[in-house]
């Protein structure tokens, strides 16, 4: 932590696959800051408008009616470049250029591990975990996963309709490139027949016992949530039982619910997370804390040192790993 600072003017940005309540992270930071005396200036697309400087004034006019609206209205990009050195220089020379004293980045791991990079420069950065994947240490939820989660369970119970209207199982192909979070969040809130994520192996034949087990069981409909990153993805374990005959029982379908995910209107909970998270990190500048990121861990806003964000990814909680095996009969 380095003094008590003063800021004339902070930066913000958010960065990654956009995330539902960034922008009400984005207003908290502004209006904080605001409070604080402190001007905010927007940097658009991400660690991209940082190195060339796209730098925008966030004033009240850019500000109002944003807290339901998903995505970002300051626009966001997935950069690695931003790890070259030459990228890093350009981004403190348009910091220093702009009089920004500190900056407050929004987005998911790789997002921190930037906003780490710069702190090791000695600029004064706060991250903020905002990513569907809820894969980052230090936040109990991330902002973005409730509202992806809430789109996924309602297309989920929809599928589970017609699914019982055919006698049809469904594969349903959620987002989570290495990140299991939302399948298993959403197969438990679905109740789903299987969960299948990167993190654990679960080969296509489990896959189809289970699914017969429920139709020995008289069940009208079945289900298996898939993340995306599993090593098989809905699409290959259908083909798979395609391939090899495998006797389900039921029609099967696959529906891949894709970016629909990530766009959804933020529910109250993400809104609530922005907001509080935004509000906080000017907080966190005022005190003089720096290099970390902060999250809400058992219901309080919690700093995390970027060091230890960016060492490694947020495991599965092993008890909700355990639930699917508990509730299958
Ligand atoms: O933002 C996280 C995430 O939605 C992952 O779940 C998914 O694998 C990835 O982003 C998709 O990224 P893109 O939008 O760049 O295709």
């Amino acid at each position: 932590m380095l003094a008590k600072t003063d800021y004339r003017r902070i930066g913000v940005l958010t960065s990654g696959g956009d995330a539902p309540g960034m922008n009400a992270a984005i207003r908290g930071v502004a209006y904080s800051a605001n409070h604080k005396g402190w001007e905010v200036v927007g940097i658009r697309s991400g660690f991209v408008g940082l190195v060339s400087g796209d730098f925008v004034p966030l004033g009240i006019r850019e500000l109002s009616g944003i807290i339901q609206q998903g995505g970002t209205i300051l626009k966001t990009s997935r950069f690695p470049g931003f790890m070259e050195q030459q990228n890093q220089d350009r981004a403190l020379d348009n910091l220093t250029r702009q009089h920004i004293g500190a900056i407050v980045i929004i987005g998911g791991d790789g997002s921190l591990a930037g906003a780490y990079a710069l702190a090791q420069h000695g600029f004064r950065v706060v991250g903020l975990g905002a990513t569907i994947d809820n894969d980052v240490i230090g936040a109990d939820l991330t902002i973005g996963v409730d509202t992806a989660l809430n789109v996924a369970i309602e297309a989920i119970d929809r599928l589970k309709v017609t699914a019982a209207s055919h006698d049809r199982a469904f594969l349903v192909e959620v987002m989570g490139r290495h990140s299991g979070y939302l399948a298993l969040a959403s197969g438990i809130a679905g109740g789903a027949e299987v969960i299948v994520v990167p993190e654990v192996e679960t080969e296509p034949a489990r896959v189809a016992d289970e699914l017969r087990r429920a139709y020995d069981h008289g069940h009208a409909h079945a289900l298996v949530v898939v993340a995306e990153g599993s090593r098989h993805s809905a699409e290959s374990l259908a083909q798979y039982f395609g391939k090899y005959g495998t006797s389900l029982g039921f029609e099967l379908r696959v529906t891949k619910l894709g970016h629909v995910q990530r766009g959804g209107v933020p529910t109250v909970f993400d809104r609530l997370l922005g907001t509080r998270l935004g509000v906080a990190s000017c907080n966190s500048l005022a005190v003089g804390e720096t290099g970390v990121s902060l999250g809400v861990v058992g219901g309080s806003i919690t700093a995390t040192p970027l060091s230890e964000t960016v060492s490694r990814k947020k495991p599965l909680d092993p008890e909700l790993v355990k639930l699917p095996f508990v509730l299958a009969y």
